[in-house]
């Protein structure tokens, strides 16, 4: 099924770009770079938004199916691919429906996007589906707190905030939702990261690896 208007957020994806400026200027750009550190071959990047991931993939990377289902953002994307150091297909399409083989993957690459599909559990079963046996899962997150007040502040403020927010949301438990659909995480970096009072709830933040066994 094609993703045509399933995701259509015009005014977050011209706030998304002024945002994510903000956040790369504030020290954003080293958490992406080492995402993607030592990760080679053929990559998937699922809602890759326009395409801040893509000059920080190594030279050992073959090629990246970048799949954003927004089409202001693909447009971005597009841009930013034909200036990438590696070869960037950029392509419509829903993580929970991935247009992509079965296993034909080495490495998936999921940043700030889990945070916003309808149905995690779903993007993360593609993703274990499209990535080979032994092949890398690389994660850059927003996620509920660790402590208690934190998480319950962000369970109370989500309903309003994914309103305004393209449909993200704050309080998801992604490395359990990595787990429960069969990866391993092998190292996981756990930090606060905001650009302002405005994201405060979105700072809880985690970057790492899981293996597809
Ligand atoms: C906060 S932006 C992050 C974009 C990019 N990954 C980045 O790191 O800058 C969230 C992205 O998720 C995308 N998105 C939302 N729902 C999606 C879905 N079901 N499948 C794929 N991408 C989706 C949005 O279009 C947007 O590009």
């Amino acid at each position: 099924m094609s993703a045509k208007g399933k995701v259509h957020h015009p005014l977050f994806a011209r706030f998304y770009k002024r945002f994510a400026a903000a956040a790369m200027a504030k020290g954003e750009d080293a958490y992406r770079r080492r995402m993607l550190g030592g990760v080679s071959g053929r990559v998937i990047e699922v809602g890759a938004g326009h395409g801040l991931n893509f000059p920080f993939y190594p030279a050992a990377v073959t090629e990246v199916l970048a799949v954003e289902p927004e089409s202001i953002l693909r447009q971005g994307a597009e841009q930013a691919a034909a200036a990438a150091p590696v070869p960037v297909h950029v392509i419509d399409g829903l993580a929970d429906q991935l247009p992509a083989e079965t296993e034909s993957f080495d490495v998936g690459v999921a940043s700030l996007v889990l945070c916003s599909v309808d149905d995690q559990r779903a993007a993360l079963a593609e993703l274990h589906r499209v990535i080979r046996p032994g092949g890398e899962l690389r994660f850059y997150e927003h996620v509920l707190a660790q402590t208690s007040r934190f998480a319950r502040r962000q369970h109370r403020v989500d309903p309003i905030w994914t309103r305004f927010a393209g449909g993200c949301h704050i309080d998801r438990d992604t490395a359990a939702g990595i787990e429960a659909a069969g990866f391993e995480i092998e190292e996981i970096d756990r930090f606060l990261f905001s650009t302002s009072m405005l994201d405060k709830l979105a700072s809880p933040q985690m970057l790492g690896r899981a293996r597809r066994a």
